[in-house]
């Protein structure tokens, strides 16, 4: 751990997008799935440290709802790398402290996959460590419009009376309800955009942007984005104390 991180001011909630696997194996003149197989094993690294440092949630962009755009044989393979990533990590998983959750949809998943997921969840649900969330085939738009289909019915019912709806029942119809916002989002490979992710949970986060290819992403690259996160005045709109 890099001395200079402050351990009284770690962010509660980290929101990963994972990015630049395709151009790290293409560098390597290497298949792109080879790039996504290194990228996946690279999240029990960073999801371990983190939880060493004293972070809570950590919350990895795995599949996108847009990502099915992709050619069909990589979609195939990324389908596959949980049950390889879970099936491997197990054993591990059912003895460590972490507590894995999903995000998103569940509808186009295989029943295989849905099984695992729900396993996954199962045997992890009593553990106190840190909550690795999972986003897969998730997309924040669609979130928030399951949201509002969940949140109707309750409207209708009268469960929830329509003029006392606020930002914090409205919260807890998304997939991520227990989980809070986002204090730091770190996108890797030098992209700057969101891409449908966590919009609703970022509305204060602050953003971390690096151009290191998400397969070469260290607990050392994450110390910098901490010791950036730490380097900011957070304000939600208020002022700094000294302007007080
Ligand atoms: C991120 O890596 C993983 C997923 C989006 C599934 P990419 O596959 O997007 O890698 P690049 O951006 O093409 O390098
Ligand atoms: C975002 O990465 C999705 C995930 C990391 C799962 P993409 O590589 O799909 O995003 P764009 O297409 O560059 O915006
Ligand atoms: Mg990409």
């Amino acid at each position: 751990m890099n001395e200079k991180i402050d351990l009284t001011r770690i962010p509660n909630h980290i929101a990963i997008i994972l990015d630049g696997n395709g151009r790290w194996a293409k560098s390597r003149n290497m298949p792109r799935i080879y790039g996504h197989r290194k990228g996946a094993f690279n999240i029990s690294d960073i999801c371990e440290y983190a939880d060493s440092l004293g972070v809570k949630v950590l919350s990895i962009y795995c599949f996108s709802t847009e990502n099915w755009k992709r050619p069909a044989d990589e979609v195939k393979y990324l389908m596959s790398l949980p049950s390889r990533f879970f099936n491997h990590y197990k054993e591990k998983i059912r003895k460590s402290n972490i507590k894995i959750v999903f995000s998103g949809r569940r509808d186009r998943l295989s029943n295989k996959l849905n099984m695992l997921i729900d396993e996954i969840i199962d045997i992890t649900k009593d553990h106190k460590g840190i909550i690795l969330n999972v986003c897969f085939d998730y997309g924040s738009r669609d979130e928030i419009i399951r949201a509002i289909k969940k949140l109707v019915p309750d409207i209708n019912s009268g469960k929830v009376n329509l003029p006392d709806l606020d930002s914090k029942t409205f919260a807890n119809y998304l997939d991520t309800k227990d989980l809070g916002d986002v204090d730091l989002l770190i996108r890797t490979s030098g992209e700057e955009r969101i891409s449908n992710f966590l919009l609703w949970q970022i509305a204060y986060a602050e953003f971390y942007f690096t151009k290191v290819l998400w397969p070469d992403f260290s607990p050392a690259e994450l110390d910098k984005a901490i010791l950036s996160y730490q380097s900011r005045n957070r304000r939600f709109g208020g002022l700094k104390e000294d302007n007080k």
